[in-house]
C-alpha cells in the first residue's frame, strides 16, 4: 500500500469529512461548487450507507464520494471500520482522502484511529476456495491536503496496527492442517527475521530437559511435535522487561476428554492467544517502545490417542509444581504453566500478560463483547484498561480471590487443572497466577471474544478478530 499527500485536484473517488454541523470540511483551494453541491446531497439526505455517519453521493464530476461525518463523541474506529467494510465489495485501486486544515479535531485526534479502523474493516481471509472472488484492488491511498501535516506517517503506523492485526486473524483462520505447531514456529521466524527480533525455539527435546512436563503431557497425544517459540525485542540493557505469554494450540480436539462433535472444527482458532502475542511483537518491532519485550508462545495440538494424556495422570510443570490432569480439555492452562514458570526464571520481567482462549466460563460470564481479564496489581491492571480503551479492544476486570483457590487444590499432587464449573474462569486465572508467583501479572481469557466477535464494527462479522493484538502493543508501546 502506498500512501500520498497531493495537492486538491479533482479526483475520481473521495472521502470528504464533515465538521459538528454538517458542513463538508475542505482545505482552502477545493472547487466551490463541488462542495455545495455536497451540502445540497446531505439535506436532501440523497444516498445513505445502512451507517450513522457516513453518506454515499453520486457527483456527476466524480465517480463516488462518502461523506464522513466524525462528531467528537463519534468512535472513529467503528466509522472507519463500517466505511472499510462496505468497500471491501467495491472495486477500484485508488482512494483519495480530503483532508482539512491540521488545526481540526479530526487531525489531532480522530483521523488516525479512523484510519486503522478502515483497513481492520478491509480485512478478508483468502480461504481456499477454487474459484477466487476477485481480491480487493486497492493499491493506493492518497491524502488531498493544501496544508501538509504528517499524513502519511499517521497513515503508515495505522495501516501498521491493522496489519498486524490481520496476520493475527489470517493465523486463527487457517484451518488446522494448514496451520499446525511446526507452521507456528514457521511464522514467528518470519516476523521475527522481517523486523529484526531475536528468536528461537525449544523443541520437544529441549523442553524436556528443561522438565517442561506439562506442555509435554498436553503433546502427547498428537503425532505433531510441540515447541516454545520464543521471541525477544531488545532496546537497552538498562530498560525493564515485559513479559507476554499467549496460548498457541493449533487444534484443540479436547484429548482423551473429548469434546462434542458440533462446534469443534472452531477449536483450529485455538491458538489466538499466541496469534494476538506475535502480532503485537510485530507492532513493538516498529514502533520501538522504551521497554524490551519477550514474547513466549507455547504451541501444540491436544489429540486423543494411546499415548495421550489420561484423567487422573500427573505431571510434574517446569518449576517443580506437580498437577493432576482431571480433565484433558484443560490443556491451555498447562502448556501456559511452563511457558510462564520458565519465561519469569529466565528473563526476571517486571510484569507478565498473558493471553488465552482458555476457557467456556468466560464466554458465559462475557459473551462476545468483552474479554475477561484477571490480575494481581492494580497500577498493571489500569494499563491494561488504559491500552484496552485507547484501541478498541474491550476488556473487563473479573475477580482475582485466593478464596477460590480451594478449587484446585490437588489431593494426591498439588493442583488438579479443574475445579468446579461454577466461576470456571476464575480458577482458570488462579491456576496460572501460581506460575506466575509473585511478579505483578495479568491473565486475559479471550475466549468469547477472538472469534466472530460481529458487536465490535472493525471486528470481522466472522471468523478470528485479531482481538488483544494491538492492546497488547499499545501496552508495551505506552509502558511506565
Ligand atoms: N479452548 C478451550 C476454551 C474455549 C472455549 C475457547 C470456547 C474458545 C471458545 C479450552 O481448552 C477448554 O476446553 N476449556 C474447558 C475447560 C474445562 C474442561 C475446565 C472449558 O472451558 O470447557
Ligand atoms: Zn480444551
Ligand atoms: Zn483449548
Amino acid at each position: 500500500m502506498k500512501f500520498h499527500q497531493k495537492s486538491p485536484k479533482a479526483s475520481i473517488n473521495l472521502v470528504v469529512f464533515l465538521d459538528p454541523k454538517g458542513q463538508p470540511l475542505v482545505p482552502e483551494g477545493w472547487p466551490a461548487h463541488l462542495v455545495q453541491r455536497w451540502t445540497g446531497f446531505l439535506s436532501l439526505q440523497e444516498v445513505k450507507l445502512d451507517t450513522p455517519g457516513i453518506h454515499q453521493v453520486y457527483d456527476p464530476e466524480l465517480e463516488r464520494v462518502y461523506l464522513v461525518s466524525t462528531p467528537k463523541d463519534a468512535d472513529p474506529r467503528s466509522l472507519g471500520g463500517k466505511l472499510g467494510k462496505h468497500l471491501k465489495s467495491v472495486s477500484f485501486s485508488t482512494l483519495n482522502f480530503l483532508i482539512p486544515e491540521p488545526s481540526s479535531h479530526l487531525l489531532s485526534k480522530q483521523f488516525e484511529p479512523f484510519l486503522e479502523g478502515f483497513f481492520l474493516g478491509r480485512y478478508q481471509y483468502k480461504g481456499f476456495k477454487v474459484e477466487k472472488k476477485p481480491a480487493t484492488t486497492l493499491k493506493e491511498i492518497n491524502f488531498l491536503a493544501a496544508a501538509k501535516p504528517k499524513l502519511a506517517g499517521m497513515a503508515q503506523s495505522a495501516f501498521n496496527r491493522a496489519e498486524a492485526t490481520n496476520l493475527a486473524r489470517d493465523l486463527g483462520n487457517h484451518p488446522g492442517n494448514h496451520f499446525k505447531p511446526t507452521d507456528f514456529k514457521a511464522a514467528c521466524e518470519q516476523v521475527a527475521t522481517q523486523h529484526e527480533l531475536m528468536f528461537e525455539a525449544l523443541d520437544e527435546t529441549a523442553m524436556a530437559k528443561e522438565g517442561m512436563g506439562c506442555l509435554l503431557g498436553v503433546s502427547r497425544g498428537s503425532e505433531e511435535p510441540a515447541f516454545l517459540n520464543i521471541l525477544e525485542y531488545h532496546v537497552s540493557k538498562d530498560a525493564p522487561t515485559l513479559m507476554l505469554v499467549g496460548k498457541g494450540l493449533t487444534f484443540d480436539a479436547g484429548g482423551i476428554s473429548l469434546k462434542p462433535a458440533g462446534g469443534m472444527h472452531e477449536m483450529k482458532h485455538d491458538m489466538c492467544g499466541g496469534a494476538a502475542v506475535l502480532g503485537a511483537m510485530q507492532i513493538i518491532a516498529q514502533e520501538k517502545p522504551k521497554v524490551n519485550v519477550v514474547a513466549l508462545i507455547p504451541s501444540s495440538e491436544n489429540m486423543p490417542d494411546g499415548k495421550a494424556v489420561k484423567p487422573g495422570d500427573v505431571l510434574t510443570a517446569f518449576n517443580g509444581t506437580t498437577v493432576e490432569v482431571q480433565n484433558t480439555d484443560a490443556e491451555g492452562r498447562l502448556i501456559l504453566a511452563d511457558a510462564i514458570s520458565y519465561g519469569v526464571k529466565r528473563f526476571e520481567p517486571v510484569a507478565v500478560v498473558d493471553v488465552a482462549t482458555l476457557t467456556g466460563a468466560c464466554v458465559v460470564a462475557l459473551g462476545h463483547y468483552n474479554s475477561g481479564y484477571q490480575c494481581n496489581q492494580n497500577k498493571l491492571a489500569s494499563q491494561i484498561e488504559k491500552a484496552a480503551t485507547q484501541t478498541g479492544d474491550p476488556v473487563w476486570r473479573m475477580p482475582h480471590h485466593e478464596v477460590y483457590e480451594k478449587d484446585i487444590e490437588g489431593t494426591l499432587s498439588d493442583l488438579k487443572n479443574v475445579g468446579a464449573r461454577e466461576g470456571g474462569m476464575i480458577t482458570a486465572g488462579l491456576f496460572l497466577q501460581h506460575f506466575a508467583g509473585k511478579v505483578p501479572w495479568a491473565h486475559i481469557d479471550i475466549a468469547g471474544t477472538a472469534w466472530s466477535a460481529e458487536r465490535i464494527p472493525f471486528y470481522p462479522d466472522k471468523g478470528a478478530t485479531g482481538t488483544a493484538t494491538r492492546l497488547l502493543a499499545d501496552l508495551a508501546v505506552n509502558w511506565k
